[in-house]
C-alpha cells in the first residue's frame, strides 16, 4: 500500500529536522490561534517577532479582548492584510464574552470563528486538541501531488478534494496527529520546498512518484489564473 508508512517517515523526518519554533512549545489554543492568524498570509521569519509581541501584550484571549483596536492594529503594523486584525480582535472578543474564554475544542466548532477556515481550525484542533484533522494548504498540496503523483490541478473543486481526502487518510495512520500536522507542513518547508525540493536527502525518495519520474518540477499542477 503507497500510504502505509508516509505518516511514520514523515514524524521521524520532522523530528531530526523541525525548526524551533515557539508556537510549538505550547498546546494553548490561543497561543495556536493567534500563530496561525499571523502565519496566514506571512512566512515565518517575518512572522515569528510579531507573534512575540503579540504574546508578550495579550498574554491571554481575555487581554486581546480587551485591547483597544487601535494598539493592537499598531502591533500588527508591518503584516498587512488589516482584516485579518479585525477579525482576530473579533473571535477574541467572542471567545472571550460569548464562550468564556474558552476555545471550541473540534474542527467544526473552530471554524464557526470569525476568519477561522479549515486551514487554521484544522491546526488548532490538532495541534491543541490532537483531533485527527489533516491541515491542506499550499505545502500540503506539493509534498502530497509529488510523493502520490497526482497530476489534478490544484486550483479546481476536484482536485481540493481528492487532496484533502487523502490528507485525512494518511493523518489517521498516525497516533500524533499534532506532530504529523506540524510535520508535513516542516517538510513542504524546509525539504519539498516549490523549485528545488531536496531530493537527494530525502526519506520519501524511493517512494515518490514525482522523484522516480522526473517530474519533481511538473507538480503540483497549478493551472494559470
Ligand atoms: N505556517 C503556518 N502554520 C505554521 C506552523 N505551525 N509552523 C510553521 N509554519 C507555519
Ligand atoms: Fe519532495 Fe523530492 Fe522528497 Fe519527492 S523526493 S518528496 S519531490 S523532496
Amino acid at each position: 500500500d503507497s500510504t502505509a508508512g508516509f505518516a511514520t517517515t514523515l514524524t521521524e523526518w520532522y523530528e531530526h529536522h523541525k525548526r524551533d519554533l515557539p508556537w510549538r512549545h505550547t498546546q494553548n489554543p490561543y497561543f495556536i490561534w493567534l500563530s496561525e492568524v499571523i502565519l496566514q498570509q506571512t512566512r515565518v521569519v517575518q512572522g515569528r517577532p510579531y507573534y512575540e509581541r503579540f504574546v508578550a501584550a495579550y498574554p491571554s484571549v481575555q487581554a486581546m479582548a480587551n485591547a483597544d483596536e487601535r494598539d493592537l492594529l499598531r502591533l500588527w503594523q508591518g503584516l498587512g492584510y488589516y482584516s485579518r486584525a479585525r477579525n482576530m480582535h473579533k473571535t477574541a472578543q467572542y471567545v472571550a464574552g460569548d464562550l468564556a474564554g474558552r476555545f471550541p475544542e473540534t474542527f467544526l466548532d473552530l471554524l464557526k470563528l470569525p476568519g477561522v477556515g479549515a486551514y487554521t481550525a484544522a491546526a488548532i484542533a490538532s495541534f491543541a486538541f490532537q483531533e485527527k484533522v489533516a491541515v491542506v494548504d499550499g505545502n500540503v498540496y506539493r509534498v502530497l501531488a509529488r510523493v502520490f503523483g497526482i497530476e489534478e490541478d490544484i486550483t479546481t473543486t476536484g482536485a481540493k478534494k481528492t487532496f484533502s481526502v487523502l490528507a485525512n487518510q494518511l493523518i489517521q495512520m498516525s497516533d500524533n496527529p499534532a506532530t504529523y500536522n506540524q510535520a508535513i507542513m516542516e517538510f513542504g518547508a524546509i525539504q519539498c520546498t516549490p523549485v528545488s525540493p531536496d531530493c537527494l536527502l530525502c526519506p520519501l525518495q524511493q517512494r515518490c512518484q514525482a522523484y522516480l519520474t522526473g517530474r519533481q518540477r511538473m507538480l503540483p499542477v497549478k493551472s494559470k489564473k
